[in-house]
């Protein structure tokens, strides 16, 4: 993707082989740096701070993560602790599981001072195909959208195009491309008249921090709102669909994503506003029915609850204050308050209008997912 005028994507080998760097996404939208990751240790904490983040990529930084630390030691018991440290990182995404499963099925048969190579070789092949993957959910999700844009009532016909979307679920949690903006970018530059309402997404605001930075590189109209905004907004007819993401499915179609999403979905149902989860066949866990009952949902520390980061935009008063410009923690709660932060929330198959995935777009059923894969 497109930050100014050159492309990027989220995570790369750096020269040499022996360590990766990555998009600090963390300091984003004010500073775009790239930050190192030259140990396994590295790659799980990166993955557990959020440094980098969103289902796909954290899969690929894990499957990195082997590699770095096979180059180590390739010695089983590295292998296996390795895959323990990474797995641990964050619960929720099974994209992190099936990555660390693909280099280490792959590797363990091999001699130990083969497993580095294979590592990376196939981490780079979890790369490559998670853009192509990613741009293929582009397409079809453009497709759909150039049909409701079409099927809007004439008087309609002029306006934008109202895509209410929630998270990040862009190219910075993907490689490339992303799964819930592919569709945006794809649209918007096959000439739709489009407008993103994003979603700020509290507590760690990736909606106006990491999209709202991603649209506006690219080009696309977007306006961000509270997270409270989109029912009403639906209410008042200026949401046209509902597109997000997703860090598991389970195979009847119930999708767990950002906490928020399931609140969407219900306002979406209430108001006739379609509903579509974009996803990669990684995202989805067929070992899962009941996405409710079944998903782990990760807990994170209150403090993202409690307290907010931005850049200052004016010095408070008093020594010591951070000058406008720096990029700075505030406190929003009262001394003793608690929080409580559950990360992600299920939303049920039934509020989900279709998905769309790399091999085309299915119902939310089990039925409709095995059409996709074939699988029995
Ligand atoms: O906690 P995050 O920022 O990793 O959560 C990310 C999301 O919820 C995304 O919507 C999801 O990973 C799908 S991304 C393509």
């Amino acid at each position: 993707m497109n930050i100014d005028g050159q492309a990027w994507r989220t995570i790369g080998l750096e020269t040499g082989g022996r360590s990766v760097w990555v998009i600090d996404q963390t300091l984003l939208p004010h500073r775009f740096t790239t930050r190192t990751l030259a140990s396994c240790a590295q790659a799980a904490e990166a993955i557990h701070t959020m440094v980098v983040r969103g289902a796909p990529l954290i899969g690929v930084t894990g499957a990195y993560g082997l590699m770095l630390a096979l180059q180590a030691d390739p010695s089983d018991a590295s292998l296996a602790a390795a895959f323990e440290q990474l797995n641990a990182t964050r619960p929720t995404a099974v994209n992190l599981r099936w990555a660390l499963e693909r280099v280490r099925d792959v590797v363990a048969p091999l001699p130990p001072e083969q497993r580095a190579e294979a590592a990376q070789a196939e981490a780079a092949a979890i790369a490559d195909e998670d853009v192509a993957m990613c741009e293929a959910i582009g397409e079809h999700g453009l497709r759909i959208f150039q049909e409701l844009a079409a099927a809007r009532p004439a008087e309609r016909q002029g306006q934008p195009f109202n895509v209410l979307t929630h998270c990040n679920a862009g190219w910075l949690a993907t490689v490339d491309w992303g799964t819930a903006l592919a569709p945006i970018y794809k649209a918007h530059r096959a000439g739709l008249n489009l407008h993103v309402w994003v979603d700020e997404t509290r507590p760690r605001n990736q909606g106006a921090s990491l999209t709202a930075y991603e649209l506006g590189r690219e080009g696309v109209p977007h306006t961000v709102i509270v997270d409270n905004a989109g029912g009403h907004l639906m209410q008042h007819g200026q949401v046209d669909a509902v597109i997000v993401g997703t860090d598991r499915t389970t195979r009847r179609g119930d999708v767990c994503n950002k906490i928020g999403t399931y609140l969407k979905a219900l306002a979406a149902h209430d108001n006739n506003v379609p509903f579509y989860v974009a996803l990669p066949a990684s995202t989805i866990d067929w070992t899962l029915d009941d996405g409710v009952a079944e998903i782990p949902i990760e807990a994170r520390s209150a403090s993202e609850v409690t307290a907010i980061q931005g850049r200052v935009l004016e010095a408070a008063a008093g020594e010591g204050s951070p000058a406008p410009g720096a990029l700075a923690t505030v406190q929003l709660t009262p001394d003793g308050s608690t929080g409580f932060n559950p990360a992600f929330d299920v939303t049920p198959a039934r509020l989900v209008t279709a998905l769309i995935t790399e091999r085309g777009v299915a119902p939310a059923t089990e039925a409709g997912l095995r059409g996709l894969y074939g699988r029995v």
